[in-house]
């Protein structure tokens, strides 16, 4: 399978689920990796992303157990015990697999060398570089800081106070694995909360860690580094990252009532349903519970008509993977959305902000942009569509465009959908389930 088209449905029925999270599936490859006996981990995300943290980890000397799809067993090696790799280690796509690696091995006396795809090799990696050479590791990157790069390890790392310089989940997780092999008390200071599965799955695995919230703009995170971490067991919700898709998909199409299971609901990534609900999305939230410390739900989405509405920037960290998705929604939306302070979005799997407004201007979408801001005029009467849209290697690029097709006067096609898999296998068999028409287009 290579492209896909998506064409115009009726309604979207049923019921559902997504896979697992994966943020949290890294968060516990990792961790149980350093911890001491086993963790077991239900409902991992077995998408390309996570399966190459996983890869990497057994090249460290980690021993993993894949007892079936859905359940998993990691034999951690202990606070400091990884083993210098005898291979390169290929993070694929995943920046996060990447980052969080980077931050987990610079505090051990070894040194690795990794790699990417030709995305992840044009990702900027400085900011993780950054403070791992404040810790006592060194980073040799090429030119730019990107990938493939070799970390030389700390071999007597320092602990450091860091003030995040942008909003960012895999900065601050990468410093705070990094403390964990490293003596003393390592503390990351964040103006703008983002998401803390790393923060919640160390707690969760016996770390010494605090968090205070001293005012609004500044909240401190502090670990005391060399715990004994106790192997656990850890069950991952549903994406809510992945539960977007077929959520906007069923907002967006008239008649549409769908249930998704099982969906995380951690307060610092859900920023997409507020907006929604600000934008008069009719989604309801049942059966709230508790897993690992990781808040989840199911949700019960009704098609609504939405409004525009403005998105500020103090909400990005809570959404960061969705404007895409939000985006679409904005396009069927009456009115102007406005989503402000984009700029971190030019550095994900692909430049989204560029990916966006050329996918929605090839779609008969207007668009505005305006330094870091995006500005959608909705037109609830009808989307052309039928333009063929780029990938650029990007899941979420992929995804969305498919959801837009699903509301477009005629067919949109995506030129590449291989990556799909790194975040939502089997996207395409559940969407259609719940009566989408996504397949592969004819040959020419
Ligand atoms: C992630 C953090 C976010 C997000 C990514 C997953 C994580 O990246 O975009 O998909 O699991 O920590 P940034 O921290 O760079 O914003």
């Amino acid at each position: 399978m290579k492209g896909l088209i998506s064409a115009s449905v009726n309604a979207l029925k049923g019921q559902t689920s997504v896979p697992g999270d994966k943020s949290i599936s890294h968060r516990a490859l990792m961790i149980g990796g350093v911890a001491v006996g086993p963790t077991t981990i239900r409902g991992l995300l077995m998408g390309d992303d996570v399966l190459r943290t996983a890869k990497a980890l057994e090249e460290m000397g980690v021993k993993i157990d894949r007892v079936s799809d859905d359940f998993w067993r990691v034999y951690g090696v202990g606070v400091g015990g990884l083993k210098e790799p005898a291979r390169v280690l290929d993070l694929g796509n995943s920046g996060t697999g990447a980052r969080l690696l980077i931050g987990l091995l610079a505090t051990h006396p070894i040194n690795v060398q990794m790699t990417g795809d030709e995305s992840l090799r044009t990702r900027p990696m400085a900011r993780i570089s950054t403070p791992m050479s404040q810790m006592g590791a060194q980073v040799i990157a090429r030119d730019g800081d990107r990938m493939p790069l070799t970390v030389i390890g700390a071999r007597m790392p320092t602990p450091i106070e860091y003030t995040l310089p942008v909003p960012s989940a895999q900065i601050k997780s990468a410093v705070l694995l990094g403390g964990l092999n490293t003596p003393g008390r390592t503390s990351v200071i964040e103006k703008r909360p983002s998401r803390d599965h790393t923060e919640l799955m160390l707690q969760h695995f016996g770390a010494n860690l605090t968090i205070s919230n001293e005012s609004t703009d500044r909240r401190i995170i502090a670990l005391t580094g060399q715990p004994e971490l106790e192997g656990r067991e850890v069950t991952v919700p549903g994406d809510p990252s992945s539960a977007a898709f077929p959520l906007v998909g069923a907002l967006i199409t008239e008649g549409s009532e769908i249930i998704i299971h099982n969906v995380g609901l951690n307060p610092l990534r859900i920023g997409l349903f507020t907006t929604l609900r600000e934008m008069g999305a009719k989604i309801e939230i049942t059966n709230a519970r508790e897993q690992a410390g990781e808040p989840a739900a199911d949700l019960v989405i009704r098609s609504s008509q939405l409004r525009g509405v403005t998105v500020p920037a103090e909400r990005v960290p809570s959404m960061i993977d969705e404007y895409p998705i939000l985006a679409v929604a904005a396009a069927t939306a009456i009115g102007q959305t406005r989503m402000q302070g984009l700029a971190e979005l030019r550095v994900k799997e692909s430049n989204r902000l560029a990916a966006i407004a050329d996918g929605l201007t090839a779609c008969g979408v207007k668009i505005e942009l305006n330094g870091d801001d995006l500005i959608v005029h909705g037109a609830p009467n009808g989307i052309p569509g039928g333009a063929s849209i780029e990938s650029r290697m990007d899941h979420r690029i992929a995804m969305s465009f498919l959801v837009l097709g699903m509301n477009s006067k005629k067919p949109i096609t995506i030129d590449d959908a291989r990556h799909i898999g790194t975040s939502f296998p089997n996207f395409t068999g559940i969407m259609n389930k719940l009566g989408a028409q996504i397949k592969e287009p004819l040959q020419k």
